[in-house]
Parts: structure tokens; C-alpha cells; sequence
């Protein structure tokens, strides 16, 4: 059994359940981005000020069916500019929710009606796309549940987002959102592991139960590296999109920055609990428990693979191709890159607090321009990334409004995902089908990274 992470010296003892789910109707929701409190450290530490969507961490959860229509007034009542970004979604570009690429920033005191069509089925979500590196650790995110209209049996439907905040003593989110050291290292990587919000949440199953957990990852530059102890199961959906067949859960499995993870799992252990666990250099922690009730057996048989989403075949011998060459970064030799039109070295970069590039060019995102596209391409023609990673650090790459699949070194295509955790020195290549016109970043997720630099975007005509 793992132990117990400390937090602050003291041993977190907190015993509440992630949070109830609930349903949408038909009537717009009304989304209030605001300030709030909530107690995350343990017992004993004072709440923690954060921002969220409509008063809690993560915010309201979104659950609606394939085929609907969400509506959502965003309500900023946050002392900066915001917008809301629907992770994973194949949305109409308009409410894609990117400041300055999509739409203008939402200003505080203002509103902005997003509305748009659930084409698929999966575990999305949204978050903040101002300012992310402190709007989204301060807490302005949420899950974003499309159910299929057929979905699969299981006993529970639990959705697991991961987090991890930078807290000082005083259990505050500390303010050092711009640090130049996270912006040029591995990212804002926090010190206490909360799932759901909380500190090592506790939820009841009972021994033989068949769970759907939908694990999420919001942390801002965490790479997770997962297991599940006590349960044995099925990775059935990457990034939303469900795998051809459901594929055994590995003891161990990564979770890169926005990437998530549909696993069906059933309870197979004798003893009274079971555990989320992240594993971490020095060993393995529980970051949620499962209380596991005596049963009956496990149903044992593997699940159906979910029904597929709609398809957009991918034309490889006939895609466009580009290359995307990441740089940068401490540790990383580049000499200089193009800033804002202008050549720099690696001094008058950092004096910019900026320090990766790709191809060459600093793409830094919001009130700095945006600079010409990666490529611009007709709806209906394939695209070819090929993304070699010549950084020390690894990179969560995500491209908006399509999913792309890898094209693995055989040739062949890997699962649908909208998320590629690229780590330090590998080359992959990714292909998508360009169905849905627009203007997409494509970015990495470590959001410091984007903040400093890491971020481009493709043109599809229409
Ligand atoms: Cu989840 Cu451009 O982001
Ligand atoms: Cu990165």
C-alpha cells in the first residue's frame, strides 16, 4: 500500500467525495468566472483563494449528449480579461474561445454567449484561455462530459480531474506566475496533488463494481505518471475519441497536460481500499481512495469498444506536409529566434521573458500577435506535422478543433488524440484531416511553455 504524501508536515486527512454529478438542460448556462474560496490544504491551513467557474474547483461539470447543442454565457467577474476554451471539442471556430485568434478578449464586467454543437462523444473540458498560466491554476476549469447516446454498463461514471497547485505555508496559490525559471525549465509544477479539487478524496465502490473513471489532467505542466491499485481494466478513449478495441490498463500510464484518459476498470481487490496513485521519483502516492465495500466478483469479460465517433479519413500519400522544429528552453543551445518581426539572441529573449521557438519564431500568444500560420490549407486536405523536439524538456502538444492520429514509424496511424506529449529529443509526426475551417492553434500545454513562446496556428479555408 503507498503512503500517504505529507503535505506541509502534516498528514492530509481530508474525507470528502468528489463532487456529485449533474446534468444540463436545455437552458443556457450561465458560466460566472469569479473569485472564491475553498478549502484545499488540510485541516488546520486557511482556505485558498482561487478563481473559478461558478464557485467551485474544478468548476460546474458539464454533462450533456452527443448530438446537443451546448449554450453557455461566460460572465467575467474576474478583475482581468478571460475567455473560455472547449478542450477537444471539433467546434465551429468561432467559439473555439482563443483571445485574439477566435474572438477579443471577454473584459471584466463583460459576457460572452458561446454556442455550439457536441459532435462527438468523450471527456472533454474547458478552461480558461487568457492568461492561462495563472487563470488555470487558479482554478478556472472544468470537465466537459458528452455522453454516448448508447453508453457503456458500468456500475459508476466517476470523473477524476488531476491538479497540481503551488501553494506557500499559508495554503495560497503563490503569484509567481511569470517566474522565468518555470517559463524556461519543465513549466509550473506545483506541490500539492489534488484530485477533484481536493487532497486525496475519498469515494465508496463495492468490491465486483465496473467503473468508468474519466481521468483528466489540468495541471499546468505536470506530466502524471499514473496507476490504479486494487482495479483492473481497459483504457477505452483517448483525449475523447474512443480506441477500436479497449486495450489493458498498464500498471503504470502517463497523462501529459489536457490529455484524458476513458478507463473501465472493475474492482478486483480483497482488501478495504483502492487507490489512484501518481508516481513520483521517490515512490508511488495515493492521490485518491477508493473504500471498497465487500461485493460480489468482478464481471472479468472485457468491455465493447464505446461506438466511434464520426470518422475523417486521413489521406496520407497525398497530405500536405510541414515541419515543426521546437527549440529552446534552459539547457537547450538555441542562439536566438524571431521576436515580433525582429531577430534576437538568447539574451534579449530572456530579457522578454521568452525562450522557445518554433521554427525559428517566438510564438507567444494574447496581446502579442499571433504571426503568420504554420500552414494554411483547404478544408478536406490532409496535413502532415512532423514535430522534432530538439528542447530538454518534454512538450504536450495540442492542436484546437481537429483530432489528429500519429503516424507511427511503420507507417501505420496510432489512436485519434488532440493532445501528444513529446518528450525531450524524440521526433514524432502527426496527421489529421482538415474537415473543420477556421484559424487553430496549435500549442504546447505546459502552459508556462506557451506563455514564453511554444505556440503556433494552421488556417483551414473554408
Ligand atoms: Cu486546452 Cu489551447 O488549450
Ligand atoms: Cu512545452
Amino acid at each position: 500500500m503507498p503512503s500517504r504524501r505529507q503535505f506541509l508536515g502534516t498528514l492530509a486527512a481530508s474525507c470528502a467525495l468528489p463532487r456529485v454529478l449533474h446534468a444540463t438542460g436545455p437552458a443556457p448556462l450561465r458560466l460566472r468566472a469569479a473569485p472564491s474560496r475553498a478549502r484545499i490544504a488540510p485541516a488546520g491551513y486557511p482556505e485558498t483563494d482561487l478563481w473559478t467557474f461558478n464557485g467551485t474547483m474544478p468548476g460546474e461539470e458539464l454533462r450533456l449528449r452527443q448530438g446537443e447543442r451546448l449554450r453557455a454565457e461566460l460572465v467575467n467577474d474576474l478583475p482581468q480579461p478571460t475567455s473560455v476554451h472547449w478542450h477537444g471539442i471539433r467546434i465551429d471556430n468561432a467559439m473555439d474561445g482563443v483571445p485574439g485568434l477566435t474572438q477579443d478578449p471577454v473584459m471584466p464586467g463583460e459576457r460572452f454567449s458561446y454556442e455550439f454543437d457536441l459532435p462527438d462523444a468523450g471527456t472533454y473540458w474547458y478552461h480558461s484561455h487568457a492568461q492561462t498560466v495563472e487563470q488555470v491554476e487558479r482554478g478556472l476549469y472544468g470537465a466537459l462530459i458528452v455522453e454516448e447516446s448508447d453508453p457503456p454498463d458500468v456500475d459508476a461514471d466517476l470523473v477524476l480531474v488531476v491538479d497540481d497547485m503551488r501553494l506557500d505555508r499559508d495554503a495560497a496559490i503563490t503569484f509567481d506566475f511569470d517566474a522565468p525559471h518555470d517559463r524556461s525549465h519543465a513549466g509550473r509544477i506545483g506541490n500539492a496533488w489534488l484530485v477533484n479539487g481536493q487532497m486525496d478524496p475519498r469515494q465508496k465502490v463495492r468490491r465486483g463494481d465496473r467503473l468508468r473513471l474519466r481521468l483528466i489532467n489540468a495541471a499546468n505542466a505536470r506530466v502524471y505518471v499514473l496507476g490504479l491499485m486494487g482495479m483492473t481494466g481497459w483504457t477505452v478513449a483517448l483525449d475523447g475519441m474512443p480506441l477500436a478495441a479497449p486495450e489493458p490498463l498498464e500498471e503504470q500510464f502517463l497523462l501529459a497536460p489536457a490529455q484524458r484518459m476513458d478507463v473501465i476498470v472493475d474492482v478486483t481487490t480483497d482488501e478495504a481500499e483502492a487507490f489512484l496513485i501518481s508516481l513520483e521519483r521517490d515512490g508511488g502516492y495515493a492521490i485518491a481512495t477508493f473504500d471498497v465495500d465487500p461485493g460480489g466478483a468482478a464481471r472479468g469479460t472485457a468491455p465493447a469498444a464505446l461506438p466511434p465517433n464520426p470518422g475523417f479519413p486521413i489521406d496520407l500519400a497525398n497530405a500536405r506536409t510541414v515541419p515543426l522544429l521546437m527549440e529552446g528552453g534552459a539547457m537547450g543551445g538555441m542562439s536566438g529566434a524571431v521576436l515580433d518581426g525582429e531577430r534576437q539572441d538568447m539574451r534579449g529573449l530572456a530579457q522578454q521573458n521568452v525562450f522557445w521557438a518554433f521554427n525559428g519564431t517566438v510564438g507567444r500568444m494574447g496581446d502579442y500577435g499571433i504571426g503568420d500560420p504554420l500552414i494554411e490549407v483547404d478544408r478536406g486536405e490532409s496535413v502532415r506535422i512532423g514535430i522534432a523536439n530538439d528542447t530538454a524538456f518534454d512538450h504536450a502538444m495540442h492542436l484546437h478543433g481537429m483530432h489528429f492520429a500519429e503516424v507511427r514509424s511503420d507507417g501505420s496511424l496510432g489512436p485519434l488524440r488532440d493532445t501528444l506529449l513529446v518528450q525531450r529529443g524524440e521526433t514524432r509526426e502527426i496527421a489529421f484531416a482538415a474537415h473543420n475551417p477556421g484559424d487553430w492553434l496549435f500549442h504546447c500545454h505546459m502552459l508556462a511553455h506557451h506563455a514564453a513562446g511554444m505556440g503556433t496556428w494552421l488556417r483551414v479555408r473554408g
